[in-house]
C-alpha cells in the first residue's frame, strides 16, 4: 500500500474521462487499497482514481461516521466500481462541498437528495442500492470526477471564479 500524491486543479489530468474497470485483478485491488490509505491520509472522504492520476471508473467513499451520536469516527470503506445512478429524486439538497483536488475550498453545490445506484465490488459482483444522505452526496461528488467535473464546475461563474482566487491566495501564502 502507497500514499499517493493527489492532482490539484487545473491539472489537465482532471479533465479526463475515465475508461470503464474490465479486469477484477490484483493490480485494481492494489489500486483500490492505495486510494484508500491516500483518502484517509488527506485526510478525505472520498477519492476517484483520476485523482491520483488512474483514469478508471474506480471510487472510494468513507464518511467516517460514529456508530453513535458523539462517538469516535468508525471507518467503513466503500468501493464503487463503474459506478452508474439512475432515478434521481426530483428533490434537492444544499450541501458545502470540498474536494482534495480543489484543497481547502468549500461553496454549496445542489444535488437530487437521493440516486438508485449500481455499480461492481472490487471482484466483479454487481451491487445495486438507494442512497440518500451524505452518501447520495458523496456518491454523485466522485463521479462527476469519472466524467472530468469538479464541483466548482457546478458553480456560477463568479463564484467558481472566486474560490478559484481563495486557492491561487493561499498557495501564495504557503509557496512564501
Ligand atoms: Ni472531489
Amino acid at each position: 500500500m502507497a500514499i499517493l500524491p493527489i492532482l490539484e486543479t487545473p491539472d489537465p489530468r482532471l479533465r479526463l474521462i475515465s475508461t470503464p474497470v474490465e479486469a477484477f485483478d490484483d493490480d485494481l485491488r492494489t489500486l483500490i487499497a492505495d486510494m484508500l490509505e491516500t483518502m484517509y491520509d488527506a485526510p478525505g472522504i472520498g477519492l476517484a482514481a483520476i485523482q491520483i492520476g488512474v483514469p478508471k471508473r474506480v471510487l472510494v467513499i468513507d464518511l467516517q461516521e460514529p456508530a453513535e451520536e458523539g462517538g469516535e469516527p468508525v471507518r467503513n470503506p466503500r468501493v464503487f466500481i463503474n459506478p452508474e445512478i439512475f432515478d434521481p429524486s426530483a428533490g434537492t439538497t444544499l450541501y458545502n462541498e470540498g474536494c482534495l483536488s480543489v484543497p481547502d475550498q468549500y461553496a454549496d453545490v445542489e444535488r437530487p437528495t437521493t440516486v438508485r445506484a449500481r455499480w461492481q465490488d472490487e471482484y466483479g459482483a454487481p451491487q445495486e442500492a438507494e442512497l440518500d444522505g451524505l452518501l447520495a452526496t458523496c456518491l454523485q461528488h466522485e463521479m462527476d470526477h469519472l466524467e472530468g467535473v469538479l464541483f466548482i464546475d457546478h458553480l456560477s461563474r463568479l463564484k467558481r471564479e472566486m474560490v478559484l482566487k481563495k486557492l491561487e491566495k493561499a498557495r501564495r501564502a504557503r509557496a512564501a
